[in-house]
């Protein structure tokens, strides 16, 4: 895992969205694995402006998001569907047909829909580059601290520090936020050819804990560093080590 620290949450999301145009550059038909959250968002924005220079195009790219959460339709405003398409896919050149996220509809239908996902991935040729984010407790997607390493694209029950941690974006209410997500399991995440990961200030502790404690699914993010191409922007505060 390399990390590099930069002064502003600015320069952090210029260097995701240079690394995503990039990657575009080298290949047109790029995989790419996305992110949602408040991390991603100045990266999404700059993104939408490349693509307006003509400096990113999207019109070959194939992309598959992390998660999403289980209970919602796809239409609610508070779903990662409508996420994705208010913040980056209605702003790029992208093809609606080849833009991805899990779903999760009735327990029994969803792991069907998660096998499904899984060789979707696979079909496209596997993701070229990973974008993520990390949550307060170490989780990546909805990866939450655990005994075990999920290889697949599962249904999780979320933990309580992240229903907390993601109650703002449903106007503050625990109560409103769903119990249960789909996720891209760690194995799809470190099957990436390369993972880029952008780190806000606010999650010093936790990074210091995936970069420098012990390897293990109680803290998914640690398992990052098994990857051989993972690369961590960090908001100067975020590491301070
Ligand atoms: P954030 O969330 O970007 O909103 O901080 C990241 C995450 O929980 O994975």
């Amino acid at each position: 895992m390399r990390i590099i620290e930069l002064p502003s949450y600015e320069q952090i999301s210029r260097a995701a969205a240079d690394a995503i145009a990039y990657q575009l550059r080298r290949k047109p038909d790029s995989v790419l694995g996305l992110c949602t959250g408040t991390t991603p968002l100045g990266a999404y924005e700059l993104l939408g402006e490349m693509c307006r220079a003509g400096q990113a195009d999207f019109s070959r790219v194939t992309t598959f998001n992390l998660d999403e959460y289980c209970g919602l339709e796809a239409s609610s405003p508070d779903s990662y569907h409508s996420f994705m398409h208010a913040n980056l896919f209605s702003k790029i050149n992208i093809d609606p047909a080849n833009t991805h996220l899990p779903s999760c509809e009735g327990e029994a239908a969803a792991q069907a829909a998660c096998d499904a996902y899984e060789r979707a991935i696979e079909q496209a040729g596997g993701i070229d580059l990973q974008l993520l984010g990390i949550g307060g407790n170490g989780h990546i997607g909805f990866n939450e601290p655990s005994d075990v390493i999920s290889d697949i694209t599962h249904v999780v029950r979320l933990t309580e520090s992240t229903i907390k941690a993601n109650s703002r974006l449903f106007g503050g209410e625990e109560a409103k936020v769903p119990r249960t997500a789909v996720t891209m399991g760690v194995g799809t995440i470190l099957r990436a050819c390369r993972i880029v990961l952008i780190c806000g200030a606010g999650k010093y502790e936790i990074l210091q804990k995936a970069a420098a404690g012990p390897i293990t699914p109680q803290v998914p993010a640690s398992l990052l560093r098994l990857h051989p191409d993972c690369t961590v922007w960090c908001e100067r505060q975020a590491h301070k080590m």
